[in-house]
């Protein structure tokens, strides 16, 4: 009997132990990791307590001897982090990039490049001041092609946005030097990758003009926001003016020194004070969390290349990036997305580029919606000839569809990096083997 029992329990040991060495890295999946909120903390809350105890709510107007002082603040903070002359915050990226367009005058008539790959606003912003969205490649840094830009230049042409995606910078000295050859404008649009740099300069230093949004799910974050930096006076003059019904007030006048510019027609997209203190607070942590996703990738990235044979989406400045998702490269969409089944099996998510979408391929665009059947964008004679859907990016969904990314979180521990690291080696060569 006792013999038995014996027996009985190690076959269950035996089991139980086997179960966990064939089982997944992790029992429970490994979290999704936003970053700016997962850092609040008594920090944000004095800010909003502060706006709350003075009754200073509007950027613009003081009370009881109070003056606004937030969203001053935050952009001046701003523009001395991103090393540019000037900062404008407004009410979200997309808010940014239509006061980008009004800044260089883009309007009826002329046709802004961006990226295939890309969030809708780079379009939106383009076709609702009237011009003409056109498309080029992208490369395997999952961000625009420099090589694919120059086929894509007419008469017209009047910028590029060179948008910079998922922490990863855009190779931006050949994107900078077609457009110098070209005399065009380059936007940077940095809303994924806030805080990340180029060769030492942060990103949205070196276009004409950078924006940035402050969403929820980017590094630091309001729940919305966006902000405009520029060294260019009359582009910022021009971006203050637009987003705020054509008028300028005394801090931006102050940051100007003169102004050069009657008022125009323009929009409301400014910000309040709650959001500029909440982002005031973000902008101060913005080094210690992109420093700790840094470590935190740098470790997934040493580790996963020792693997022979892994090659990882191209990064033109790994020190520059931010380093969040880990993109692995594969030969074919089939192992790709083997790929990813066997990392959900592990319970450590890994998922096709998101956050972003084929723009060419948007029924909205393909079939060039507007709300209005006279919209300049598609009326012209280039608007009516241009043609999008997927045969104009075939380059860019072939990409996408062999990559896999591993998010990797500026709060993730040791264990979790070392979670994604056995993981991938448990589900790579499985997968090369599908
Ligand atoms: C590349 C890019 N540009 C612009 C935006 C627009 O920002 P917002 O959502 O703050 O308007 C986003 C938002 O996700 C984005 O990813």
């Amino acid at each position: 009997m006792e013999r038995r029992k014996f027996v009985a329990a190690a076959a269950v040991a035996a089991g139980a132990g086997t179960a966990r060495a064939q089982g997944p890295v992790r029992e429970k999946p490994l979290r999704g990791d936003n970053w700016g909120p997962l850092h609040y903390d008594a920090a944000e809350k004095a800010q909003v307590d502060e706006v709350v105890d003075t009754g200073v709510p509007f950027r613009f107007t003081g009370r009881r001897g109070v003056a606004p002082v937030k969203v001053s603040t935050f952009e001046k903070e701003f523009a001395g982090k991103i090393g540019t002359k000037y900062a404008l915050a407004v009410s979200s990226g997309t808010a940014a990039l239509e006061c980008a367009m009004a800044a260089l005058q883009v309007g009826p008539g002329d046709e802004v490049i961006m990226p295939a790959w890309t969030w809708h606003s780079d379009c939106t912003a383009v076709v609702r001041a009237g011009a003409l969205p056109v498309f080029a490649e992208i490369d395997e840094s999952l961000n625009l092609d420099a090589a694919d830009i120059e086929a894509r230049i007419t008469p017209q042409t009047k910028a590029i946005i060179a948008v910079h995606l998922q922490g990863n910078p855009a190779n931006l000295d050949p994107i900078l030097a077609v457009a110098r050859k070209h005399r065009l404008r380059v936007i940077e649009d940095c809303s994924q990758a806030v805080g990340a740099s180029y060769k030492g300069r942060r990103l949205g230093s070196m276009g004409d003009i950078g924006t940035y949004s402050h969403q929820e799910s980017k590094t630091i974050t309001s729940g919305e926001g966006g902000t405009l930096v520029t060294s260019d006076p009359e582009l910022f003059e021009r971006a203050v003016r637009f987003h705020d019904v054509g008028n300028i007030f005394a801090p931006h006048k102050e940051m100007l020194g003169e102004t050069r510019l009657s008022p125009f027609v323009g929009t409301n997209f400014r910000m309040s004070e709650f959001t500029g203190g909440v982002m005031l607070a973000q902008l101060r942590k913005l080094d210690m969390i992109i420093t700790a996703a840094r470590a935190n990738a740098a470790r997934v990235y040493e580790k996963l290349g020792e693997i022979p044979g892994l090659r990882f989406r191209l990064r033109p400045d790994p020190a520059g990036d931010l380093g969040s998702p880990v993109f692995i490269r594969f030969d074919s969409k089939s192992q790709r997305d083997r790929f990813m089944e066997l990392m959900k099996a592990e319970n450590v998510p890994a998922n096709g580029p998101g956050g972003s979408v084929i723009l060419p391929v948007q029924p909205y665009i393909e079939n060039k919606i507007t709300l209005h059947p006279a919209w300049p964008t598609w009326t012209s004679a280039r608007g009516k000839a241009i043609r999008y859907g997927a045969a104009s990016c075939p380059r860019t969904i072939d990409i996408l569809s062999r990559f896999a990314g591993v998010p990797v979180g500026p709060k993730y521990t040791r264990q979790d990096t070392e979670d994604i690291v056995a993981a991938v080696k448990k589900a790579y060569p499985a997968a090369l083997r599908a």
